[in-house]
């Protein structure tokens, strides 16, 4: 079954130690990770640097999984988010994979959702392709991403916006803004 994870809160509070965790739970999965911030480096997982390694990355596969990390190139020639959008496309062909965003409001917003984006958010089930996903401002997801959520694991959180994105979807905000450094809720949603 596939689902949609989101990860959110302030900076610094453990998002990412916490997403890296999970990823130990998918073993038979396709993995595939947008690492613009260079943060990822896991053991069995191929480090991919711009587009043209991932495609021998996943031509030359060993393993019966595509673990891949992916880093952006200079040379690719492409903004950052053009280069999300690559790798969108690149999960669409895929098949039980998860996909990994860090920092996902860089990627959409209230008022923004690419295209092949939108599509692994709306179709991707079908595909059994599943989106875990960290944010520091819940508030500034795109409203696709967070109605379709099946999991919110949240870190303190804190701004007006975020507080009433939470509110939003039915949790407990005074929990939520009261919670020690490293500490979350998981909601299922
Ligand atoms: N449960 C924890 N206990 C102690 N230190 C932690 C814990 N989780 C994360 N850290 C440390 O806190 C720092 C920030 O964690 P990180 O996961 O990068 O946060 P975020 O992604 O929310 O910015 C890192 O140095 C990390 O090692
Ligand atoms: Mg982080």
């Amino acid at each position: 079954m596939s689902f949609i994870y989101v990860i959110a809160g302030k900076r610094g509070l453990g998002k990412t130690t916490l997403l890296k965790s999970l990823l130990e739970n998918y073993e038979s999965s396709n993995i595939i990770v947008f690492d613009y911030l260079s943060e990822y480096d896991i053991e069995n997982f191929n480090i991919a640097f711009g587009l043209n390694e991932i495609n021998q990355n996943i031509l030359n596969k060993k393993d019966k999984y595509v673990k891949l990390i992916f880093r952006p190139n200079k040379e690719d020639n492409l903004t950052i988010e053009k280069s999300f959008d690559k790798i969108c496309e690149i999960v669409l062909l895929s098949n039980n994979t998860i996909f990994i965003i860090e920092e996902c409001d860089n990627f959409c917003s209230p008022y923004y959702l690419s295209e092949p984006f939108r599509q692994i958010i709306e179709y991707g089930r079908h595909q059994n392709i599943s989106i875990i996903a960290t944010t520091r401002r819940l508030g500034n997801l795109n409203r696709s991403l967070t109605a379709q959520a099946n999991k919110l694991f949240t870190f303190r959180q804190t701004e007006k916006r975020d507080l009433e994105a939470l509110n939003f979807l039915g949790l407990n905000i005074n929990q939520v803004k009261d919670l020690d450094n490293f500490k979350y809720i998981e909601y299922d949603l």
